[in-house]
């Protein structure tokens, strides 16, 4: 079924939805999975405008796919394409591609752009990455955790590393379902301060535990999932040989550290990695590796969001 009241809404975090709503996209997402074809064609002759001022692979072809199979007429939009290169405002942009498509999703350097988007557009606009926020990469790796363990209260997920856009909608979805978050991040590369915020709130009313420590050994102890992404986002590449020097080795996630969390747990990644910096290679090709499957549920996470706020 889709998620009925998100029609016509945007989506630019998961703290902007209730809990009830994200656990129904995931149940949508799973249906989806389970029968590809089911909702084919449901969203004929809609368009779907897809910005990007970042590259991308899962995204990008996930939310393609997802738009396609469902009957829309997906555009990919660089940026560097577009008369917003010559300086054309973000709020023109925005009117002008409303007059043509009914949905517009962007991938952003400036978070604060995609709420400019929002704010002009006539159509909803789906976050496709910022620098502080990647909802459609929790949206996915949320069923993950779904598919591996059946519940979401109670589980307990380990951040290491930085505290970045992917750790920050981590916190968001999972202190809106009851998952405890442990982040273990350097000084200085904590995540975004109002979206800690948000977790801590969001925690009190779902009954969980949100800390944010250094030691990246003291926040896997007890974790079914130890999640991390890259020490270097898009974006921040002149910082790469201070970043390393930060974050190597003490945070990088090999065996001895995913041996401290659960015996069964899992390790997660939402890709592109960099093998043998913030994990290492034998992790993430391991038994225990759920990468694949993350990048996978990106295509079915993408057709429930679309197929619910363009239903
Ligand atoms: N995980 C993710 O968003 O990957 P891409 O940058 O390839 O889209
Ligand atoms: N933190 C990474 C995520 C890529 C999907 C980045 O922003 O580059």
């Amino acid at each position: 079924m889709i998620v009925e009241s998100l029609r016509g809404r945007d989506l630019l975090t998961l703290q902007d939805l209730s809990p009830e709503e994200i656990e129904a996209l995931i149940r949508l997402a799973a249906e989806m999975k389970r029968d590809r074809g089911r909702y084919g064609g449901s969203l004929a002759g809609k368009s779907i405008a897809m910005i990007f001022e970042k590259p991308s692979t899962r995204t990008r072809v996930s939310m393609e796919v997802a738009a396609r199979e469902l009957g829309a007429n997906p555009l990919y939009l660089r940026s560097d394409e577009l008369q917003l290169a010559r300086g054309e405002e973000i709020s023109d942009t925005a009117r002008v591609l409303s007059r043509y498509v009914h949905l517009i999703t962007a991938r952003v350097r400036r978070h604060q752009d995609i709420e400019e988007l929002a704010r002009w557009a006539a159509v909803p606009v789906v976050n496709a990455l910022s620098d502080i926020d990647h909802p459609l990469q929790t949206l996915a790796d949320l069923l993950t955790i779904w598919e591996r363990f059946g519940r979401f209260r109670g589980l307990k997920i380990a951040w290491i590393g930085d505290g970045n856009n992917v750790c920050n909608s981590t916190l968001i979805g999972a202190s809106k379902l009851g998952i405890h978050v442990s982040i273990a991040s350097p000084k200085g590369y904590e995540p975004n301060r109002r979206y800690l915020e948000y977790a801590m709130e969001n925690a009190r009313r779902s009954d969980c535990e949100v800390e944010v420590l250094e030691d990246p050994e003291e926040a896997v102890g007890d974790a079914d999932v130890v999640m991390t992404d890259v020490f270097v986002s898009m974006g921040m590449e002149a910082e790469r040989e201070v970043r390393e020097k930060v974050f190597l080795p003490r945070y990088r996630v090999d065996e001895a550290l995913l041996a401290k969390a659960k015996p069964h747990a899992i390790f997660m990644h939402p890709l592109p990695a960099q093998k043998g910096k913030e994990v290492a290679r034998d992790v993430i090709e391991g038994e225990r590796s759920a990468a694949w499957d993350q990048a996978e549920n990106r295509l079915h996470t993408a057709k429930a969001v679309f197929a619910s706020i363009l239903g």
